[in-house]
């Protein structure tokens, strides 16, 4: 499996997705604004992996604060914090693993600077370990649903390279193919920056699991001529009405497979739910770059003064999605109340939002 991150001799190891498939360079640093700026430019990416690296960006800028005195680490780490909460607005993954750090370094007024970099490494690591275990479960959960023979279409990347596990939506794909469960997976390319042909393309190349990369438009033709089973999609965020952000193009998706009376589905871990938001009226929605829709490899493709739009997630109503697929177990409508079960059971499930 691809580490997409990983903590090395007291230094965080990422790989650069801006460069794949071309190129596999790996960075390793030192310096939190460099894995926050690398959540910024996308090289860092996916919702449960932009947590993982910034909830290691703190670990990272405690251990370089260990001779000093405590107070000191608090606001030094406090302003760490807001630096990681400032990178990317939409996945709440983010502020989840943030809020996981904030509450060990607001508890550990009584210990060193030293141990406080322990504790905030050792809660890193555990955000990361937890999300391996919840992406095998929600690939193992997903993969109930499916025919055997399945065809899916799937959108952006979900996989190792978003996550800290095997994937999100391509966890499910990689348990159905394991199972041989799978026929074949067809990938929206994910304009503008190209998750789908970029990443999900070179991911399920190197799983061996066969493929067809289809341009984003494509989707209601495959549909229409009953070539697919199934949508399955990540999510940024979701409200607690089945409302989904994910990667601009779900919701199209999704209006697509309910005229065509195919599921669409969601697979993601508890930790993209925000508890707090009763729908996705009020998602923070991030804007990209117009540069990102103006150029293709640095070459322009349209024409100067071209004004661009390019929200980089759109909103799904939680009434064309068919489930969500956690790993806690398979949500159906109404979500409200499925997610209201899951808020009983003793687990953590606070998230502080953008
Ligand atoms: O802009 P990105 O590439 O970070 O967007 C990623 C997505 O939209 C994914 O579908 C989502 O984060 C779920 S990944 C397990």
């Amino acid at each position: 499996m691809i580490k997409s991150i990983e903590w090395r001799n007291n230094k965080i190891r990422f790989l650069d997705q801006t460069r794949l498939p071309l190129e596999e360079k790996y960075v390793e640093t030192d310096d939190p604004e460099v894995v926050a700026e690398a959540i910024r430019r996308l090289s860092i990416r996916g919702a449960p992996l932009i947590g993982i690296a910034a909830a290691y960006g703190i670990a990272l800028a405690a251990h370089a604060l260990i001779s000093t005195p405590y107070s000191h680490s608090r606001s030094a780490l406090q302003k760490v914090i807001q630096l990681f909460s400032s990178t990317r607005p939409t996945a709440v993954n983010l502020f989840w693993a943030l809020n996981r750090q904030r509450r060990i370094l607001e508890s550990s007024s009584d210990k060193s600077s030293e141990l406080l970099a322990i504790a905030l490494l050792a809660e890193a690591m555990r955000i990361h370990e937890e999300d391996a275990a919840m992406c095998d479960r929600i690939g193992e959960l997903g993969s109930s649903l499916m025919p055997s023979g399945a065809v899916i279409l799937t959108h952006c990347n979900t996989g190792s390279l978003a996550t800290g596990g095997r994937g999100t939506a391509q966890s499910i794909i990689s348990t159905l193919w394991e199972q041989a469960k799978l026929k074949h997976v067809y990938i929206d390319e994910t304009r503008p920056l190209f998750q789908g042909a970029r990443l999900t393309a070179w991911e399920l190349g190197k799983l061996g699991i066969p493929s067809t990369l289809v341009a984003d438009n494509t989707a209601a033709f495959l549909m229409k001529k009953a070539m697919i089973h199934a949508v399955i999609t990540g999510a940024d965020r979701i409200a607690l009405n089945g409302d989904v952000a994910n990667k601009v193009g779900t919701y199209n998706l999704a209006v697509l497979a309910s005229y065509h009376s195919l599921p669409l589905y969601v697979a993601a871990p508890t930790s993209t739910v925000d508890f707090k938001l009763e729908d996705g009226k009020n998602f923070p929605i991030e804007e990209r770059n117009a540069r990102e829709m103006l150029e293709v490899n640095g070459t322009r493709i349209a024409p100067p003064g071209t004004k661009v739009y390019s929200p980089a997630f759109d909103v799904t109503p939680g009434s064309l999605v068919s489930a969500i697929i956690t790993e806690r177990g398979i949500l159906r409508s109404p979500y409200e109340r499925a997610f209201d079960e899951l808020r009983r059971d003793p687990i953590d499930v606070s998230s502080e939002t953008a």
